[in-house]
């Protein structure tokens, strides 16, 4: 076996070596750590760290290393902050751009409040975790110290939905999200029910905290509307749909967006999902929120109306990669709120550079793409003022972040 010094860590967390053929990667290893390992395929799968640096510390959890969802528990908190202010910044360097860094706002364990379950039938009864990293294989788990204690809470159940609800090779998905004290759940891959099988399963979601349950496509179970707070409004977001990670990540998002709104009296929210930004800014200003999605827009515009004395929301569904914003419908707009998906929105941002909208809150999950877009808005007049990191995703590569641009 070879020794290696590990140089990086690659995007997706891994070590990695710059060796004279190419690049070496090696999971659960930190920069300045001495390895020894056997390569296959450009990669030691099991590391052996024969001199630790000073940020490796103990993972927290027993299943680490098994498990898919976390990739960085063996990085201290300095470490991991660090990284994830350096990989931003590395990706706006590639476009020649070098903002000013707010401090990382930082989110704490078990805030976690949507996950993914996998859950299967097996010879002595069922079993219930996570998917292993880049694998099919379920891992068991008894802990999590990354999900909010009330996802968990609801394994007895989905152990129950497999025993009883799956065909014999089949793996459920389920997809569970914490409301309140409650959870609502959306389960894909189940096999079909009967009359009887449905009564059974509304009688386990009574027993646990599972307020509505989606199976396949029917909702087939709900005692309560399984409701999120935003702003002042009350939303029920559809099954499954699109909610910030964290409580608290989001609302240090909508606190940071708000201040770079400033006094704006008219904004446009692009990629405005159920109102996560759109209703706490309805307090103050008109909105005109856009999302692909009707039922994320008619769970939106149900909230606002529930709610009386808020500014004017009105919310389109429109596909923004398709049929973008154009620079005239962003007429006597004062402010704008962007957050697309992973792949960044080229097109959308490629019109919004073209307006004078004074003010611009882009809030991204993917520094690269983020990068790119903020390129085009910056060679169109644009000044990006600031970038705020917030570490939405505890022990794993994502990086959330919000910047302020200006014209
Ligand atoms: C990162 S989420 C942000 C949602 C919302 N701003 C929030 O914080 O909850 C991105 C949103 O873009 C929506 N989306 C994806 N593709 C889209 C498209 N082509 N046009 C418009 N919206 C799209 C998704 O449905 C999702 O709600």
């Amino acid at each position: 076996m070879s020794e290696y010094i590990i140089n990086r860590l690659g995007q997706l967390g891994d070590g990695v070596i710059d060796s004279p053929h190419g690049e070496i990667f090696a999971p659960f290893t930190l920069p300045g750590e001495h390895i020894e390992g056997e390569v296959k395929s450009g990669r030691i799968y099991d590391p052996k760290i024969i001199k630790p640096v000073s940020d490796r510390i103990k993972p927290s959890c027993k299943h680490f290393k098994n498990c898919g969802g976390c990739t960085l528990q063996h990085a201290s908190d300095s470490f991991l902050s660090d990284w994830k202010i350096k990989k931003t910044k590395e990706a706006l360097s590639q476009v020649n751009l070098h903002p000013t860094f707010r401090k990382i706002i930082n989110t704490k364990k078990e805030s976690r409040r949507r996950a993914t379950f996998a859950a299967k039938r097996t010879k002595k009864g069922s079993m219930v975790g996570f998917h292993g990293r880049a694998s099919d294989i379920i891992v068991e788990i008894t802990e999590c110290p990354v999900s909010d204690p009330i996802l968990l809470s609801g394994m007895p159940a989905f152990s129950k939905f497999a025993l009883l609800g799956s065909s014999r090779k089949a793996v459920l998905r389920i997809s569970a999200t914490v409301s309140g004290k409650s959870l609502d759940v959306k389960v894909d891959n189940g096999k079909e029910l009967s009359a009887t099988e449905i009564s059974k399963f509304a009688q386990i979601c009574n027993q646990s905290k599972i307020i509505r349950l989606m199976w396949n496509n029917d909702i087939i179970a709900q005692s309560n509307p399984p409701s999120q707070t935003m702003g002042l409004a009350q939303v029920v977001p559809p099954s499954g749909a699109f909610l910030q990670a964290t409580k608290t990540g989001e609302a240090a998002l909508v606190e940071t967006v708000l201040e770079i709104i400033g006094p704006a009296k008219r904004v446009v929210d692009l990629f405005s999902g159920c109102g996560t930004f759109a209703l706490p800014i309805s307090n103050k200003a008109a909105v005109h929120a856009l999302e692909s999605d009707q039922n994320m827009i008619s769970a939106l515009d149900s909230g606002w109306r529930i709610v009386g004395g808020l500014h004017n929301i009105l919310a389109e569904k429109r596909d923004l990669f398709r049929r973008p914003l154009m620079p005239d419908e962003f007429k006597n707009i004062d402010a704008v709120v962007i957050d697309p998906p992973r792949a960044g929105a080229i097109s959308q941002v490629t019109e919004l550079a073209k307006t004078n909208v004074k003010r611009i809150a882009f809030v991204s999950c993917n520094p690269a793409t983020f990068a790119r877009d903020a390129s085009i808005l910056c060679n169109n007049g644009y000044n990006l003022d600031w970038v705020q990191v917030v570490d939405q995703f505890l022990w794993n590569s994502h990086v959330e972040l919000v910047a302020q641009f200006t014209k």
